[in-house]
């Protein structure tokens, strides 16, 4: 469920008119609803009600500071990958020990900027990362606390580019190892063993991966447990997707996953994490274009808008479905149209969809994205120098620019010129 709705035979998101953003913004931009991102959120931590909790927002999805700020303010934790989020959620004012940094290849920088400002956790993701993690703990004369993420084999049944829970993925270190790992992780310095982690892959339609995988978890602790460790945290990841298309099956719900969670590990008396991303923010924002010309085709039209590949990727990258609709409602019983709906930049892969069947549309007419708000904005780049696509915050009846279109000037002037030219 969304808030984006038709009012009046305009499509508004929460009280404001999506075309009166577009009036005052322009187009192409992203746009949220506050009311949607605090709905999500709360169907996660009322999912894992009763356990002791915290539902961390990996903000790789979406990571405009107000985004975060709305989310810290209901008091979400934050799920960081980079020194650069854990500054953005430093400076949302998310406090150090609700941030657990997460990622494959963290580097001795970005873990001092994190044990500096003070950090809830790492998941460690490999021997030689604990490593590195013990010496810089120690140079700094401070214990940090660790999970490792464990791989554990199972397939996430979701695109092959965001599936992480595989021996093949680089993601985490083998389920099997794990005793050799933690024992050394008992060994280094600055370094406490506080939990185990796992994230098997992104968009699951089906809880049975997410079962396999927190079983193997489940298991595990309790081994470790006899080996002398103390586990009291397990950070479960995140990953649970939503319905892009409607037509099909509608995804489990949060509520699902959270009996799921404690079916599987409620026993344990541990503190759970989670770390949703997608399911917070992708029906929480749209993503708002244009339609610059209509043009007939070999036997089809196109849709010429002034979105593109650089705006949104994930058409482009991982053969994504995002349902598109017109900000002016339908007329009932309108005949549909069948387009090629495509963006201006100069490569045939700048296409949103083929075949799209969607209600007519003209030259000057606005379209929304549905289900942009995850993997959208903080995915799109400035291909074709084309300015970075604005963010705007919906509140009830206010918005606010969340992200201002830099000027031509702004992105042209970045480059420096050597003086030898
Ligand atoms: N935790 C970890 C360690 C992750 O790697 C991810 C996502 C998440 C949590 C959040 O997963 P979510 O709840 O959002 O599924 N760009 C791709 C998605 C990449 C996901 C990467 N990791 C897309 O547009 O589909």
């Amino acid at each position: 469920m969304d808030h984006f709705l038709y009012h009046d035979g305009e499509l508004h998101a929460e009280d404001v008119p999506v075309a009166e953003i577009a009036a005052q913004v322009g187009t192409p931009f992203y746009c949220y609803s506050t009311a949607t991102l605090t709905r999500h959120f709360r169907l996660f931590d009322e999912a894992l009600e009763g356990m002791p909790h915290l539902v961390c927002y990996a903000m790789k999805a979406a990571s405009n500071q107000a985004i975060l700020k709305t989310l810290a303010g209901l008091g979400a934790g934050m799920d960081v990958v980079s020194a650069g989020e854990y500054m953005r959620a430093k400076a949302a004012g998310v406090p150090g020990d609700k941030i657990v940094f997460s990622g494959v290849g963290k580097t001795r920088e970005e873990m001092r900027i994190a044990l500096e400002g003070g950090v809830r956790q790492f998941n460690v993701e490999s021997e030689p990362e604990m490593a590195a993690l013990s010496e810089v703990a120690v140079s700094l004369g401070v214990e940090v606390p660790i999970t490792v993420r464990v791989n554990p084999d199972v397939d996430a049944k979701t695109h092959a580019k965001i599936a992480t829970g595989k021996s093949e993925n680089k993601f985490g270190i083998p389920i099997a190892r794990a005793r050799e790992v933690y024992a050394e992780a008992a060994r280094l310095p600055g370094i406490k063993v506080i939990g185990i982690d796992v994230h098997i892959g992104s968009q699951l339609t089906d809880l049975e991966p997410f079962r396999l995988a927190y079983q193997k978890v489940a298991e595990l602790t309790e081994v470790l447990r006899a080996d002398g460790h103390e586990i009291v945290r397990l950070d479960l990841g995140g990953g649970l997707g939503i319905p892009y298309e409607r037509s099909n099956a509608a995804p489990p719900l949060p509520t699902d996953y959270g009996a799921l969670i404690r079916e599987t590990v409620g026993h344990l008396g541990c503190e759970i994490e989670i770390e949703p991303g997608r399911l917070v923010a992708g029906n929480a924002g749209i993503l708002v274009s244009k339609v610059i010309y209509v043009k007939s085709g070999e036997g089809r039209d196109f849709l010429i808008l002034d979105g593109a590949m650089n705006d949104l990727i994930r058409p482009a990258m991982y053969d994504a479905y995002h349902d598109i609709v017109p900000v002016r409602e339908p007329a009932p019983g309108a005949e549909p149209a069948k387009y090629d709906i495509v963006g201006p930049v100069c490569e045939s892969g700048d296409t949103f969809a083929k075949g799209r069947v969607m209600p007519h549309v003209g030259e000057g007419d606005l379209v929304a994205f549905r289900s942009a708000g995850a993997y959208g904005a903080v995915m799109s780049s400035e291909y074709n120098t084309r300015p970075l696509v604005p963010e705007v915050l919906v509140h009830e009846h206010q918005f606010a620019v969340i992200r201002p279109r830099p000027t031509f000037d702004e992105m042209i002037n970045r480059d420096t010129i050597p003086a030898w030219l």
